[in-house]
């Protein structure tokens, strides 16, 4: 009986081993679709561009090149840190500071990334991105010393308060797993003091600086949503609703556009029964608390066998 236990272990072992291996794969390819993309971006970043053209390019590329959006891009402008993405009939077109936050998966192995865009010539604007960028840099090098995650923070702080800036110390890197985007530990942009070190697995980290008091506060709804429960639906075209979302987002991020291009507007009536039913989480803007423009950087890290890889580089 012992005897079968151990071999039932062994085997299980032996393939989730490669299993993983599997999912290391498809990281990869998730982040060589980032990489294309980032390097597509300074030609489709234009002042004045609708962000609804930008959003859907980016997703519909992401598609093109064999991956899926891991959540709607989100395009926020300035004092908007996160969580901007336009709506079915969105007019708002590209200015100021501009941070292109998008990810990919490959069946539920996501990777995120950021880049921001100064549209303005604006000196200031430029600064608070090389300093994100700086700080994210020094962020992964600290991963790559094994450091801890205050250690982390603190490279990211110390990057920031040397330029005159600040972190946003309420927004954080981190963990993913499969078909979780958010999952633990988080990754602080400031030193926490955590003594915590990063195991094998994979790692958004994400600097947010800003000039203003490095704070932010939930805005307006965002259409963003995210499953949260199964809620009790009567309705039946918000029940088939729901039925396409669990089926084709799962646990992943989505948004009241992506259900208007498949059910038009009837789609958006059954989004409200169902956000009404308690099974969906919508996210709010997040807004910098003194108004300043924020810039953010951010990479997605694979740490295996000991080594760490940046994965949409
Ligand atoms: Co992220």
């Amino acid at each position: 009986k012992q005897e079968k236990l151990y071999t039932e272990l062994c085997s299980e072992g032996a393939e989730s081993e490669e299993m993983n291996q599997k999912e290391i794969e498809k990281y990869r390819k998730a982040g060589q679709i980032v990489s294309q993309i980032r390097k597509e971006l300074p030609q489709i970043v234009k002042k004045d561009i609708l962000l609804l053209e930008l959003a859907e390019k980016i997703e519909s590329r992401i598609i093109e090149l064999g991956g899926k959006p891991a959540f709607p891009v989100n395009l926020s402008i300035n004092e908007i840190a996160a969580h901007y993405t336009p709506s079915y009939n969105d007019e708002e077109k590209a200015h100021g500071l501009l941070k292109v936050d998008f990810g990919v998966h490959i069946d539920g192995n996501i990777v995120d990334n950021s880049v921001s865009f100064d549209l303005e010539n604006s000196d200031e604007n430029q600064k608070l991105i090389k300093t994100a960028e700086e700080a994210l840099k020094k962020a992964i090098e600290n991963a790559e010393k094994n450091s801890s995650l205050g250690e982390i923070g603190r490279a990211i702080q110390d990057v920031c308060e040397k330029n005159n800036f600040s972190p946003i110390k309420n927004l954080s890197g981190h963990g993913i797993e499969e078909y979780n985007l958010h999952s633990k530990p988080t990754i602080p942009n400031y030193d926490n003091k955590s003594n915590v070190l990063l195991n094998e697995g994979v790692y958004a980290i994400e600097p947010f600086v800003t000039k203003g008091i490095g704070e932010v506060y939930d805005g307006k709804p965002s259409g963003i949503y995210e499953v949260r429960g199964k809620g009790n639906i009567r309705d039946s075209n918000a029940r088939k609703v729901f039925e396409f979302i669990l089926e084709e987002y799962q646990t992943l991020p989505f948004c009241s556009r992506w259900i208007f291009k498949k059910f038009g507007a009837r789609g958006l009536l059954s989004l409200r029964l169902i956000e009404a039913s308690g099974a969906l989480h919508q996210f709010s803007l997040l807004i910098e608390k003194s108004k300043m423009p924020v810039a953010q950087a951010e990479h997605t890290i694979l740490i295996h066998k000991g080594k760490v890889e940046v994965l949409t580089e």
